[in-house]
């Protein structure tokens, strides 16, 4: 069930990287049915410009409060605009909304593959799948400061790696994860979840396909209406989705990797 909150209160808007702000709202209504990959769609300023509503992924939810968090980067208008709301003031909010990844796992190991702002939904998915699995997250992106941080107090390990080196490891988040899978079968992973640039979901699924590892991925794609009214998000399907063109924000934003044709 998806709803339109016309005035979510903003409780916290916090800077936490270059360009990257956490943005906390209340909605009982949103918090309560929120699955790890939905993502909401909001009025970035007021009025009609920008006209057009823009997505974000539910970062962390805690049902008890209502506080529904996300986290943005900067990077054009509406994001901008968004920046500036204070706590305090009030947002149109509508979600959840989209299908997100499969939670229903017990006793696997898994692991989080986030690229840049592709960590944010992955800090959902990983306090739910930990409850009942043990869980491994890799983080990367180009720099430390472009790079949202998985936060200290998770209850699963995370690794970081960047392409200049300035914090963990250097390098590409898909060499650490290659690493991983090329280890002894003890080490290896039942089921991956990915998030993050296109070229980097691409290269996983790849290693998954390769490794014989289930994959989901969630994928971003540019938005409209965000509710599968004006086919503005289409993709194209493959495998056994073959012929078949998804609409991201009503089929997805989250998918099977063998489903999505990354020739497109
Ligand atoms: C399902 C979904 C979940 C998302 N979750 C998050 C999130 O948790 N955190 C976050 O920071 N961003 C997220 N995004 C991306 C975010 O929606 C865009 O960055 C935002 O809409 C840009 O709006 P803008 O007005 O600031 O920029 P615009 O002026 O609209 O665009 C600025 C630049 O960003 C590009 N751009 C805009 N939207 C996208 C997109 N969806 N994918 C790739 N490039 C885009 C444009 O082509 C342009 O080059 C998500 C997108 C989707 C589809
Ligand atoms: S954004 Fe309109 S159909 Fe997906």
């Amino acid at each position: 069930m998806k709803y339109h909150v016309p005035d979510a209160l903003v409780l916290r808007q916090e800077r936490i990287g270059q360009n990257i702000y956490a943005l906390t709202i209340e909605s009982r209504e949103i918090a309560h049915e929120a699955q790890p990959g939905q993502f909401v769609h909001l009025r970035c300023g007021q009025g009609d410009d920008p006209l057009l509503r823009r997505p974000l992924s539910i970062n962390d939810v805690q049902r008890e409060t209502g506080y529904v968090t996300f986290w943005y980067q900067v990077v054009g208008k509406g994001t901008q605009l968004l920046s500036q709301v204070q706590a305090g003031e009030c947002l149109d909010v509508m979600g959840p909304l989209g299908h997100g990844f499969q939670t229903d796992l017990s006793g696997k190991k898994v692991g989080l593959i986030g690229g840049g702002m592709g960590i944010a939904p992955l800090i959902f998915l990983g306090s739910e799948l930990v409850k009942k699995n043990e869980v491994q997250a890799f983080g990367g992106g180009r720099s430390k400061e472009l790079l949202p941080r998985f936060p200290e107090n998770m209850d699963f390990p995370s690794e970081l790696i960047t392409e200049d080196g300035s914090s963990g490891k250097q390098g590409l988040v898909t060499e650490i994860l290659e690493e991983w899978l090329a280890q002894d079968a003890p080490e290896r992973f039942d089921f991956l979840y990915a998030c993050g640039p296109r070229p980097m979901l691409a290269e996983v699924a790849r290693l998954a396909r390769q490794a014989q590892i289930p994959l989901q991925v969630s994928l971003e794609t540019v938005m409209a209406c965000g509710v599968g009214a004006c086919l503005g998000c289409t993709c194209e399907g493959a495998g056994r989705a073959e012929g078949k063109r998804f609409k991201v924000c009503q089929d997805g934003p989250v998918f099977w990797a063998e489903e999505v044709n990354w020739d497109e």
